[in-house]
């Protein structure tokens, strides 16, 4: 694992390791197994950044539980956009199941706000949120996370599915942005 890495023009220091994140997502897996024990689960990823996250988490779950993908953007660069774009509707059918929007990261809220309006239409049994990383301080919108992996500081992060302008994605550490 590197302490420093440059992506692009810019410099990154080691935030989280991998250990460190895995040691969390089994525990939010623990409890997720717990919390819907008997009700068949869909996990619904969204793209591109959780895919890391919510292939980790499955690795745990129940044989039962099905995958499915969503994929919205509203970061350009280092910054959001503040506009959501939807770019892949839900790949299954998400009306009377159980569902949980996985995210990489919730930060302005902006994006997680606009998919719960969207998902809520589709009539599922429930609908909660699991997100790896949180940013409280650059919240906007109000929004229920109901497993959060880290909150972690109203910084730029990439690694672990992650990225900055598409690159990053596959680094198993996470990594946060240089002042
Ligand atoms: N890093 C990468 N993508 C993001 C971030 C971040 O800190 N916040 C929202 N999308
Ligand atoms: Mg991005």
């Amino acid at each position: 694992m590197k302490k420093e890495i440059q992506l692009h023009n810019r410099y990154f220091e080691l935030f989280l390791d991998a250990t460190t994140i895995q040691d969390k997502v089994k525990e939010l897996a623990e409890q997720i197994k717990k919390d819907y024990a008997g009700k068949p689960l869909v996990l619904l990823c969204v793209l591109s950044g959780a895919f890391r996250f919510a292939a980790d988490l499955a690795r745990y779950l129940d044989d039962a539980t099905e995958i499915a993908f969503i994929k919205v953007q509203s970061y350009e660069g280092i910054m959001s956009s503040g506009l959501v774009r939807e770019q892949l509707a839900a790949t299954v059918n998400l009306s009377g199941k159980h569902v949980l929007l996985v995210e990489d990261i919730v930060d302005t809220g902006t994006t997680i706000h606009y998919l719960m309006g969207k998902l809520y239409q589709k009539a599922p049994a429930s609908l909660k949120v699991a997100t790896l990383l949180f940013k409280p301080e650059a919240l906007k919108q109000a929004v229920e996370l109901h497993y959060v992996g880290f909150e972690i500081p109203n910084h730029f992060v990439v690694g672990y599915g992650l990225d900055y302008e598409e690159q990053g994605r596959c680094l198993n550490d996470l990594y946060i942005l240089k002042a």
